[in-house]
């Protein structure tokens, strides 16, 4: 998508269920996410200081939990960058497709639990910024 902004891109609250026995959250296909999830991963075991993403999609739409632990999300269009800092298993980021992403600040031990609604295609990803740029209307090709 190429017209997409960094506004498109929030922070949805997932159900949470609490009882003293701990907490149980919820993502259903089609209640909580607007794509049905093809796909889920999960990054753990980031060593400190490591960033990851560096790349957009061109048709991938993502949720992304902090399933554990605590880290940031920096998006960019472009244009505009926001960045989100993840720390509550209860929530997860939407991203929509033809946003540049980069991943940061991972703290110990902890899960970024990603629910995708394509599986992986490498052909879907922008690996270039200059490229990205271009993609997006912005480049200077
Ligand atoms: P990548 O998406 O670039 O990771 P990140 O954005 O977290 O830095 O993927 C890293 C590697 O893992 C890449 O070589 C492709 C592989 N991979 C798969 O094979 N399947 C998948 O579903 C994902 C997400 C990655």
């Amino acid at each position: 998508m190429k017209e997409s902004s960094v506004y498109d891109c929030t922070v949805i609250e997932l159900d949470k269920h609490h009882n003293k026995k701990g907490n149980i959250s919820v993502v259903e296909n089609g209640q909580t996410v607007p794509f049905a999830v093809k796909r889920i991963y999960y990054l753990y075991d980031v060593p400190g200081g490591e960033s990851r993403g560096g790349h957009a999609h061109k048709e991938l739409r993502q949720l992304i939990i902090a399933a554990s632990g605590s880290f940031d999300v920096t998006l960019n269009d472009g244009k505009v960058k926001r960045t989100f800092s993840l720390n509550r298993p209860y929530q997860g980021l939407l991203i929509v497709p033809g946003i540049w992403r980069e991943l940061t600040n991972f703290s110990s031990g902890s899960v970024c639990l990603v629910l995708a609604s394509m599986l992986y295609d490498e052909s879907d990803y922008i690996r270039d910024y200059i490229n990205y740029l271009d993609y997006k209307g912005n480049g200077s090709k």
